[in-house]
């Protein structure tokens, strides 16, 4: 078999079978097969798209390219949830010690942030001592213990997925369904868990930028989870916004112990409900309006709020942070982004105020990039609220004094100020369940 005969396949839009999609994802993972020839196959993807049948060979030999997660010896029905990527998007810290105080089991894997979206992982490293590598051993006493656990991806998970990912991003080939679909699931169905609700995010600070693109990627990858043996559920949320107030690490944990208090009850409670109910739904068969009451409970009763704690501490994180996130090290400099007009804030661009977030170093450019845990951005106003010129609508926090002046200039331009108000956007656009 030679890569220029699968490569000239794609691109004359023919099916590719399953020893050439093997050969492919074997050959570019080990090496042999180089990223020239490998990034040529993946702009054919990109142009001419996949069928479902390629899809599921792709997804399937990506998940196969590593280590397997062994969840079999934690007892009870594994969940997962994957969000496929947002700014401000806290929801793991919130939804994990939910579904778990209602009984579910999750070994929650996560990644680190790059570009302008935040990762997990470092948001939870954040908490001083929590420990985001687990042997698989830990992994499952922790879960079996207190019904959870949130770590980082094993290196050996689905490396054909990394390989590949990093290749997407420097050839202009990440936004395809296939693509991003088959590099999910992968990862998910290495994980080892027999449920997964996906939380795609679809507006300006996402991926897909329509509900109809979101639609078709989350139906996408239900059918790879239906030829994987596993149960799937997708909800689809606006990310034309960021989630809650906070973008930036200790700052989003602060937000996500809010919420988990009963003190916040906003765009980013409502998503965490409706994701707790999508995984209470999908594992148990309970009509989705019980499992929304079931999951408003457990925050409501403090259990959720009290499982964190256990989940953090199982992990050797310092829970006193999150008793009192007043706690959290703070940065040096604080400063208040005043608005230049009147009027409302008519739309704000969730992908730019995530890189002003970086640049304040809340997050990193490249993988190797060291963050500042304390920097971000608080929202003091969000899209459809009033404003007045030379009011603070955001305070911005960071250790840099010189990447101020930037951050402010890439903030004030994410955002559209008019004279009127304009209608708000649905926050959840659906709910796609089993
Ligand atoms: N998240 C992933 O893991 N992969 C993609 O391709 C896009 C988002």
């Amino acid at each position: 078999m030679r890569m220029y005969d699968i490569i000239s396949k794609k691109r004359d839009n023919l099916e590719l079978t399953k020893d050439e999609i093997s050969f492919f994802v074997k050959g570019f993972t080990n090496g042999s097969i180089p990223d020239y020839q490998a990034s040529a196959l993946l702009m054919a993807i990109f142009l001419n798209s996949m069928t479902k049948r390629e899809i599921s060979y792709l997804t399937l030999e990506m998940a196969l390219s590593g280590g397997k997660t062994d969840l079999s010896k934690i007892e009870g029905i594994t969940v997962d949830k994957h969000s496929t990527g947002g700014v401000g998007d806290k929801t793991t810290p919130i939804v994990i010690p939910t579904i778990a105080a209602l009984g579910l089991k999750s070994a929650k894997m996560s990644g680190r942030g790059l570009g302008h979206t935040g990762g997990t992982v470092d948001k939870l490293e954040s908490i001083p001592g929590f420990r985001t590598t687990l042997s698989d051993e830990e992994l499952v006493s922790v879960v079996n213990r207190v019904g959870a656990c949130m770590i980082g991806q094993s290196g050996d998970l689905a490396p054909a997925d990394k390989k590949i990912y990093a290749l997407r991003d420097a050839t202009a080939t990440v936004n395809s369904i296939p693509l991003i679909a088959s590099s999910i699931m992968s990862k998910k169905i290495a994980s080892g868990s027999s449920c997964i609700v996906l939380d795609v995010k679809v507006g300006s600070g996402a991926f897909m930028k329509t509900l109809d693109e979101a639609k078709q990627l989350a139906a996408t990858m239900a059918d790879i989870g239906k030829s994987a043996n596993k149960k799937v559920a997708a909800v689809i949320t606006d990310m034309n916004t960021p989630l809650g107030n906070a973008i930036g690490n200790s700052l989003e944990i602060a937000e996500a112990v809010r919420v988990l208090k009963g003190e916040q009850k906003d765009d980013l409670y409502r998503v965490s409900i409706e994701l707790s109910a999508a995984m209470l739904n999908l594992a148990k068969g309970i009509p989705m309006e019980d499992c929304r009451r079931q999951a408003e409970n457990a925050v409501e009763s403090g259990k959720a709020f009290d499982k964190l704690k256990e989940i953090t501490a199982a992990q050797g994180g310092d829970v006193r942070v999150l008793d009192n996130p007043g706690l959290f090290k703070k940065s040096s400099i604080s400063v208040g982004i005043k608005s230049p007009f009147d009027g409302y804030i008519s739309s704000m661009d969730s992908e730019k105020i995530g890189s002003a977030s970086v640049v304040l170093g809340a997050g990193r450019d490249e993988i190797k990039d060291k963050i500042d845990h304390s920097a971000g951005i608080i929202l003091k106003k969000k899209t459809g609220d009033k404003v007045k010129k030379g009011e603070v609508i955001a305070e911005f926090f960071t250790n840099k004094a010189d990447k101020i002046a930037y951050a402010e200039e890439k903030f004030l331009s994410s955002l559209s100020i008019t004279d009127t108000k304009t209608k708000e956007s649905d926050l959840i656009l659906c709910t796609l369940t089993n």
